[in-house]
């Protein structure tokens, strides 16, 4: 009997330089780094560097304003966002948009996707709000221009900071869901618009990119500390899965929890109602984990990087049907990347299946 690895769990698809999620160990090593050091003090731009560094001959040093001119290349495209596209989700809307730009190869067209998902995220949500979109300030480090893009204003250091920390922590993430769609799409040489919308498309759905906006319906559900448990436990009843918990690779905390909630203490110094939130957020976590740990003793299930990507996005006033938008304009580089390393290995990527429908029927 042919063995199918459901999920091709435990499956090694491809070799890369770019990521290693260790999952007993609950380390992500990215290109070298441990994600909280990069986290800590890499901007958006230098994450893209390192990502994309031997991939392509013509990478200029300095992303900064070359990333500043690609999303002035990609606002072009703002002028498509009618009526029926404003009226969609913000991702469905995103993905639309990133899908007029061109489909090639070079590093005109990686940084372009590089930076879209910020632009077109910015312009929808924006649109949605009955505004106008704002123009990109090329002159702006990528994670502040993001964030002024959203509100028509400037964001704080602090703010440009938290955002760049998130950015940097899930730009890459070994050979996850989207990424490996991004790879299939590359591996049959499609350019790279194509294996970015492979992956987008896949990031989508809440076992993946989709969870974070759920945290804060369950937060909010939850309300207070005293509410966690029972909340928890008639969730757990009626069958659901708690968002931002559980992980196929870990079974340990996943590190970039723990980098994004050091990114939100810094931002949470004196800032308004976070505090108590994020107070909140701990109650429920520690809820959450006894009780899993109760009820599922075989399988560890600990927190996961949504948990406290839900908190920071929204302390940065970003709305949670635009989570998985900000999800995506961090990975968007993680795919850019894993393409060009597959492209680079010639090998389509062509699994096989075990036919178990009808045999063939006599013919009459
Ligand atoms: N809440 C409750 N139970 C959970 C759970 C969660 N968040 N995650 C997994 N489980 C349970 C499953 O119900 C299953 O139990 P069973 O064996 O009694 O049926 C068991 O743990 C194994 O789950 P499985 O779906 O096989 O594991 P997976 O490796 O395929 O799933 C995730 C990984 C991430 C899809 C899963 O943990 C999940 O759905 N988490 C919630 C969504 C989320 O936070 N996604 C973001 C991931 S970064």
């Amino acid at each position: 009997m042919v063995q199918v690895s459901a999920g091709l769990e435990g499956v090694i698809a491809a070799a890369t330089v770019l990521s290693d999620v260790d999952g007993q160990a609950g380390r992500l090593t990215i290109r070298g780094w441990a994600v909280e050091d990069l986290a800590g003090r890499a901007r958006f731009e230098d994450a893209v560097h390192l990502l994309l560094d031997g991939f392509f001959d013509d990478l200029p040093a300095d992303l900064a304003p070359a990333l500043g001119q690609a999303r002035v290349r990609a606002f072009a495209e703002v002028a498509a966002l009618d009526a029926a596209l404003v009226a969609r989700e913000p991702y469905d809307a995103m993905r639309a948009l990133l899908a007029r730009l061109p489909d090639g190869d070079g590093v005109h067209d990686a940084l372009a996707l590089a930076a879209a998902p910020a632009v077109f995220t910015a312009a929808v949500l924006r649109r949605q709000n009955g505004l106008e979109a704002v123009a990109p300030d090329p002159a702006l480090p990528h994670a502040a221009d993001f964030l002024r893009m959203v509100r028509g204003a400037n964001a704080t250091q602090g703010e440009a900071r938290a955002l760049d920390a998130y950015l940097v922590t899930v730009c890459d993430h070994g050979l996850n869901a989207s990424t490996f769609a991004a790879r299939v799409a590359a591996s049959t040489r499609a350019g790279l618009g194509s294996a970015v919308l492979a992956g987008l498309s896949t990031l989508k759905g809440p076992l993946h990119g989709g969870a974070p906006g759920p945290v804060i319906d369950m937060l909010d559900a939850i309300g207070t500390a005293d509410n966690a448990v029972p909340w928890l436990e008639a969730a757990l009843d009626a069958g659901e899965r708690l968002m931002g918990f559980g992980h196929r690779i870990y079974r340990v905390r996943d590190p970039r929890a723990d980098a994004l909630k050091a990114a939100l203490s810094r931002l949470s110094k004196g800032a308004g109602a976070l505090p108590g939130r994020l107070a909140l957020a701990e109650a429920v976590e520690r809820a959450a984990l006894d009780i899993l740990r109760r009820r599922k003793p075989d399988r560890p299930l600990e927190t996961n990087v949504e948990f406290y990507t839900a908190l920071l996005l929204e302390a940065l006033d970003l709305p949670p049907e635009a989570f998985t938008c900000v999800f995506a304009a961090g990975r968007t580089a993680g795919w850019i990347a894993h393409a060009r390393e597959q492209q680079a290995s010639g090998k389509l990527i062509r699994p096989q299946s075990v036919y178990v429908g009808p045999r063939p029927r006599a013919a009459a």
